[in-house]
């Protein structure tokens, strides 16, 4: 339950992200960038039990906030996760992210025949929210759907 506080302590100020499933912690770092050398000062907690999801991944940052996009990335791989914004060692917000209806420009079509994949095409890729839970994205171009893994592993930054 509260076997994170045994790992790492409360932050003063930043963003905790949690309920994030187990495993998929350096995927979301992945997301806001952080894949190496980085100047702010984090916590990565992996495989801790929770109520909800079995087991979670937890990340904690100091003085960072998230802006829009970087949520909408978050939401694909960990579409549990719940945002706490921190000051002043205090939970002053706290929300879950939110799968975007219409998704632009961050995923690729697996479909290689798709238009969003011909070399002297521009439009960014569209995908539809079809299904919630498990996820289902639809290619607005082409109608190839994608789920689950296939989401992340269409990610079009790597
Ligand atoms: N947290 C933190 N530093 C703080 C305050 C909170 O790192 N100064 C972390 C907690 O350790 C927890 C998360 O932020 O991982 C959310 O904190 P809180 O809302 O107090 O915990 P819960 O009530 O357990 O959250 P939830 O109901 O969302 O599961
Ligand atoms: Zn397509």
């Amino acid at each position: 339950m509260d076997q994170e506080k045994l790992i790492v302590s409360k932050i003063k100020k930043g963003i905790v992200i949690d309920h994030i499933p187990a495993g998929k912690a350096l995927k979301v770092l992945k997301i806001l960038g952080i894949t190496g050398y980085t100047d702010y000062r984090l916590a990565i907690v992996m495989n801790v039990p929770s109520n909800k999801l079995g087991m979670k991944d937890i990340i904690k940052i100091e003085n960072k906030i998230l802006d829009k996009r970087e949520l909408e990335l978050i939401s694909l791989v960990a579409p549990t996760a719940t945002i706490n914004i921190i000051e002043d060692y205090k939970v002053v917000e706290k929300y879950k992210v939110k799968l975007p209806r219409v998704i632009k420009g961050v995923l690729r079509c697996p479909n290689p025949m798709c238009i969003t994949n011909k070399p002297d095409e521009v439009a960014e890729t569209i995908f539809v929210l079809r299904k919630l839970d498990p996820v289902v994205l639809e290619c607005k171009y082409c109608g190839t759907l994608i789920k689950g893994d296939e989401i992340e592993h269409n990610l079009s930054i790597q």
